[in-house]
């Protein structure tokens, strides 16, 4: 065991390096924020043109597209003012097979207009056009809260002819393709926001949005005059860190192990989404996968014996790794499906490289969670802050353990962490539904502007 736990040494990261890791995305965001340095920055520090969450007086019936895993959902919400209640009224599920996530743009956006078509149908929406929020969870430029163009795929996208190009424009053609049905306005949200946005409707202190699953990414509201890239300083604008990013630029080089590179350069994406690959759903069991092979090599395991099945890539699932955390029998009966033959001491030795892997995920979070909160409470001069966090992703709620380690990288900061449920899908309709407040409050207040232009007029 004292061999085993030598190999493990690299995954085990200090509170004073966790530390040292949240002061350097500090400095990295700063740069994705400024306005001369954001192009060159790994953590992008994307504008959403989110400019406040619920009040609590949003309402009304919303249409929400979720696309950024390995499903694309449509869903009928309705926000109820008078019960602060958000329904989903129906959904449906579309797969998206691999050879379309791979595919062509055009396949990509024919397949997601069919699959919305079909819900139309269903529910009998086709003559009514309902705003419309669009979940679209990858790095994107935003121009406005309807123009989005795609920085770069993540995760395991690669439709040739989407980078560069607008998500809005792109969808609004598939559907011009048809011919069989019209949107009117989209409202683009990244699935961090979604999920600050409907947690904010339960509880409006939630300024943040965080998601663990197959990728990692946050959210926050950050103060206008410091989002050098959109005009006007008053206010706050909803930042999409795209913390994924963290680490492209080298500066993560001295906590990456030799497993981490692996896992790099064979994925889809090599160099891209440094910080993610350490921490997310699509990288962590493979992670597990090569160290197990490591120690197998080693002998320090199965007797020196790999089956076929960890030899080869992916085999073993991150939902393995809470499995095998949960408890030494699910531990037995996942490594005999794997084809291994194993003893008490084997069973133990994967349970502890399952716990170290998903434990230097949990930290690497909360560090990177800890220099949000901070940023927060320093951007408003608090000696204290407390604030919600709106969480999502299995690999969170599989693991909610990160919660520990906040304690003592934001000491101090209180932070309550709330789990969303369909955050990415009803928050869309809840960003859409925010916006529509804000452009009748605006209006409102026009409109009395000008009443009061003409009072002056009559009474001079
Ligand atoms: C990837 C995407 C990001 C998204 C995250 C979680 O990091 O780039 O936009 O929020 O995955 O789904």
């Amino acid at each position: 065991l004292k061999c085993v736990k030598q190999h493990l040494i690299p995954f085990r990261l200090s509170l004073e390096k966790l530390k040292e890791v949240s002061t350097r995305l500090r400095k990295d965001m700063i740069r994705g924020l400024g306005k001369h340095t954001h192009h060159r920055a790994a953590v992008k520090m994307l504008p959403t043109f989110v400019r406040a969450t619920p009040d609590g007086t949003e309402k009304g019936d919303f249409l929400a597209l979720d696309l950024g895993g390995t499903n694309f959902r449509v869903l009928h919400v309705r926000v109820m003012e008078e019960e602060q209640k958000m329904v989903k009224m129906d959904s449906q599920l579309c797969a998206i097979p691999q050879e379309i996530m791979l595919g062509t743009g055009e396949q990509l956006f024919d397949h997601i207009a069919a699959c919305l078509s079909e819900f139309l149908d269903s529910q009998n929406l086709k003559g009514q056009t309902l705003p419309m929020g669009f979940t679209f969870s990858f790095p994107c430029e935003q121009k406005e809260i309807d123009k989005s163009i795609l920085i770069r795929w993540t995760k395991g996208f690669n439709c040739s002819g989407v980078e560069g190009e607008d998500v809005v424009k792109l969808l609004k053609e598939a559907i011009h393709r048809r011919g069989d049905y019209d949107i009117s306005s989209v409202a683009m949200v990244n699935d961090t926001v979604g999920t600050m946005m409907s947690c904010g409707y339960r509880d409006q202190t939630c300024e943040i949005g965080m998601i663990i699953g197959t990728g990692t990414n946050a959210c926050y509201m950050e103060e206008m005059k410091n989002v050098k890239r959109v005009e006007g300083e008053d206010g706050q604008m909803c930042i999409n860190t795209e913390w994924g990013g963290f680490g492209d630029d080298g500066s993560l080089e001295d906590i990456l192990t030799e497993f981490d590179k692996v896992v790099d350069r064979t994925s889809i994406n090599p160099g891209v989404h440094t910080f993610e690959k350490m921490i997310s759903g699509m990288y962590l069991g493979e992670i597990v996968r090569l160290v197990l092979m490591k120690l197998t090599e080693k002998k320090l395991l199965f007797k020196g014996e790999v089956s076929e099945a960890l030899r080869t890539k992916e085999t073993f699932e991150t939902k393995f790794i809470s499995m095998i955390e949960d408890g030494l029998e699910n531990a037995k009966k996942i490594l005999t499906e794997l084809g291994l033959t194993w003893d008490l001491v084997d069973a133990r030795v994967v349970r502890l490289v399952c716990e170290t892997i998903s434990s230097r995920s949990a930290r690497l979070c909360a560090a990177a969670l800890a220099t949000i909160v901070d940023r927060i409470r320093a951007n408003r001069g608090l000696p204290h802050l407390k604030t919600t966090v709106g969480v999502d992703g299995t690999v969170y709620k599989k693991h909610p353990k990160m919660q520990l380690s906040m304690h003592f990288l934001a000491p101090d900061c209180k932070i309550k962490f709330l789990v969303s449920e369909d955050g990415s899908g009803k928050g869309a309709a809840m960003v859409t539904a925010v916006a529509q407040r804000l452009a009748l409050q605006s209006r409102l207040l026009e409109e009395s502007d000008g009443e009061e232009d003409e009072e002056e007029k009559v009474r001079s």
